[in-house]
């Protein structure tokens, strides 16, 4: 598919999701949403590539939120088909079976946090500033930020986020665990790249079954959590991946993974 708003890049098993409406600080739009859901997909679909990063175009934003531009004038109904168009493009991000980074290289606000908290793990760049102004302007996040904020570091922190608008830095976003690392701007790609060259030295099988357990388990009580895990362990057991680790570890050789 052809991307307005969306470029995609590959680099051999990376690839990079710029979302790119410069003239809006890169916010979501429908048309936006729609390209980055598209944009999920092929990505997930696509053998080769085996790690997924999420960032910014341009040098001030990650995402700038939601677009207010096209929110402003929307009836009640059109609001809840618009949450749920976010829903259903975050979602797809969250459940690429792949690993996705966010590279968050500037403001990630409202909507464009929320993109950042459907990654699996984030780094940001020193400067970048993240939050849910939303409550500011007299709504609150509406693309999975009560529910992804709270799961990950607890209502109270969350609340203290939602209910009060404030903008926080990497750094305050890092201590409170929303953010995995904090890197000056200038090597934030490298660094990325870096965490990404780790996954891809692993065996894909094992990455990819690895983030399906921790994303079920987190819904599940602890008993239901480790029978997946247990099951889905057994599956590695059926793979040349799991033969090939193990054997290259007794002979004392780097494994050469195939994804199969
Ligand atoms: N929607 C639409 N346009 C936006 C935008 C947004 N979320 N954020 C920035 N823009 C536009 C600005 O209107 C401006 O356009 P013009 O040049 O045509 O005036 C352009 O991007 C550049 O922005 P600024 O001039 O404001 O840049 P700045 O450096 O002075 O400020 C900023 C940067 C602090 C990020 C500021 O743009 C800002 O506060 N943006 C809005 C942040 C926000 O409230 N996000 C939450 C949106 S609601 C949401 O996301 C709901 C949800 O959960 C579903």
């Amino acid at each position: 598919m052809a991307y307005e708003n969306v470029v995609l890049e590959t680099e051999g098993p990376l690839a990079i999701l710029k979302v790119n409406r410069p003239k809006a600080l890169n916010a979501l739009n429908s048309a936006t949403l729609e390209e980055i859901l598209s944009a999920a997909r092929e990505l997930d679909a696509a053998p080769q590539i085996k790690v997924v990063i999420v960032t910014g175009g341009g040098d001030k934003a990650f995402i700038a939120g939601a677009d207010i531009v096209e929110m402003k004038d929307m009836t009640p109904t059109q609001a809840v088909a618009f949450s749920h168009r976010g829903h259903i493009a975050l979602s797809a991000l969250e459940n690429m079976q792949k690993p996705v980074i966010a590279a968050v290289n500037g403001y990630a606000l409202g909507g464009g946090f929320e993109v950042a908290l459907a990654c699996d793990i984030i780094y940001a760049a020193e400067k970048a500033r993240l939050g849910f102004p939303e409550v500011t302007l007299g709504i609150f996040p509406g693309f999975g930020g009560t529910q992804r904020t709270a799961k990950l570091v607890g209502p109270a922190k969350a609340k203290e986020l939602v209910l009060t608008g404030k903008v926080i830095t990497a750094q305050e976003a890092y201590d409170i665990g929303l953010v995995n690392k904090v890197v000056p701007a200038d090597q934030l790609m490298a660094e990325v790249r870096e965490l990404a060259a780790k996954m891809l030295a692993a065996g894909p099988i094992g990455v990819r079954l690895a983030k399906h357990c921790i994303n079920k388990g987190l819904a599940l009580d602890i008993d239901a959590g480790l029978a997946l895990e247990a099951t889905t362990f057994g599956l590695c057991f059926g793979t040349q991946d799991q033969k090939e680790g193990m054997t290259a570890f007794i002979e004392k050789r780097t494994p050469s993974f195939q994804g199969e």
